[in-house]
């Protein structure tokens, strides 16, 4: 917990990201003497060139959690302060517990009251007589960072396959933070971004809508990074869509990794007016979900893993006349086997035969620059192999765009 970043110069890219998205609490990535220990930069280095070592000398400082007198080390953060207070966190929602599952500042998942701002605890070193409140009331508002608007002529997993083509089909938005750490991420700057401007759903809804109108779309996507993570924001953003555009032709997609997608929040993102859904299933074997995810913890992993497969049974199960739903899977050679998918393949067919699926082909990013792109002649055998398994309705994305259905 007393620790700070040290960068290794022979692994450093040059790639900038230390000091452009991550929201660094010390302002300064790399200065042992004022570094709070979050880690972030650690996170988000593409050269695994950051490491974390221990601090062995802290003098204390005096601050008020909840309106009581604490004195705790002072370089650490908020969240690393209420631990050894005894707060509890964790990266699945748990009750009694605070949800941390980005540890970048980008979901806000994690956010406590400071001196009477919001801010996120993982990010945010205490100082000399800081006030902290964990008390959140019902009706606060809920802030998370959202960005990179834009017209988009594909879409994404719960994109319907008839409607990708070469002209504008959606808006779509990407919510920063992720409880996954995928070491071939190819949204990571977005994924570790913690250094934006949060955004209240209010806010995020009406450059969405501004958006849509812009471009003459009827779809509304939220992708990331993680688009669940904070749950109250999420909820709220698509009541707020949804009070904006009233008219039948809208569409509010959801497009996640389905990993904290437990039934009762699949229910409430129906209810507040989610239409389309896009989850997906990254492996059958936790052994597969752990590559391709880069979660180390294997208990964490399995429930991850068990809560997508639920969170797809249960919609379509329940959902399936009133959602369009369409399933994302990986492929890479170097990820997953040809065996795998085509037990995947089985698996959804038990669930449902006529489900769309989007394979997506797993490239080259981030860390895991090494893996060679799928060529078309491999995601041409994925589509076979999915097809000759019984599933109608297949998509591939390959480097000449998509095959299928
Ligand atoms: S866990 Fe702190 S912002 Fe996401």
């Amino acid at each position: 917990m007393l620790r700070f970043a040290k960068k290794m110069p022979d692994k450093c890219l040059g790639c900038g990201a230390c000091e452009e998205i991550v929201a660094c609490p010390a302002g300064k990535p790399f200065s042992e003497a004022l570094c709070f220990g979050c880690g972030a930069c650690q996170l988000a280095c593409p050269g695994d060139a950051v490491v974390m070592l221990e601090r062995t000398k802290t003098r204390d400082v005096e601050i008020k959690v909840n309106g009581e007198k604490f004195w705790v080390p002072e370089r650490v953060t908020v969240k690393a302060a209420l631990e050894l207070l005894g707060y509890r966190f964790s990266r699945f929602p748990e009750k009694g517990s605070i949800f941390a599952p980005c540890s970048v500042g980008g979901c806000y998942s994690c956010a406590v009251l400071v001196n009477g701002a919001l801010v996120p605890s993982c990010v945010t070193g205490v100082t000399e007589g800081m006030e902290i409140s964990t008390d959140l009331s019902e009706d606060y508002v809920p802030k998370r960072i959202v960005h990179g608007w834009m017209g988009h002529p594909v879409g994404g997993v719960g994109t319907p396959w008839w409607l990708k083509g070469h002209r504008y089909i959606e808006v779509a938005c990407f919510a920063c933070g992720c409880n996954l750490r995928c070491p071939q991420c190819q949204n990571w700057t977005t994924t570790y971004c913690g250094k934006d401007k949060p955004l209240s759903p209010s806010e995020a809804a009406r450059i969405t809508t501004y958006m849509r109108n812009r471009y003459r779309v009827d779809r509304m996507a939220i992708s990331g990074g993680e688009s669940t993570l904070n749950r109250r924001w999420l909820l709220s953003y698509i009541k707020a869509l949804k009070e904006l555009n009233q008219d039948s032709d809208a569409r509010i997609h959801v497009d996640t990794n389905a990993t904290i997608l437990t039934r009762d929040y699949i229910d409430d993102l129906v209810d507040a007016g989610m239409t389309d859904i896009g989850p997906d299933l990254k492996g059958l074997k936790v052994e597969t979900f752990m590559k391709i995810t880069g979660i180390k913890e294997k208990e964490l992993a399995e429930k991850y893993l068990r809560t997508s497969w639920d969170a797809f049974r249960y919609l379509v199960d329940n959902y399936k006349e009133r959602l369009f739903i369409g399933i994302g899977i990986p492929y890479n050679k170097m990820l997953i086997s040809m065996d795998e998918i085509v037990k995947i393949g089985e698996e959804i067919m038990k669930i449902d035969d006529s489900v769309q699926v989007c394979v997506l082909d797993y490239r080259p990013e981030f860390r895991n620059v090494t893996i060679p792109r799928p060529s078309y002649a491999e995601m041409l055998d994925v589509w076979k192999a999915l097809k000759d398994v019984g599933l109608k309705t297949v998509i591939c994305q390959t480097p000449r765009g998509h095959i299928g259905p």
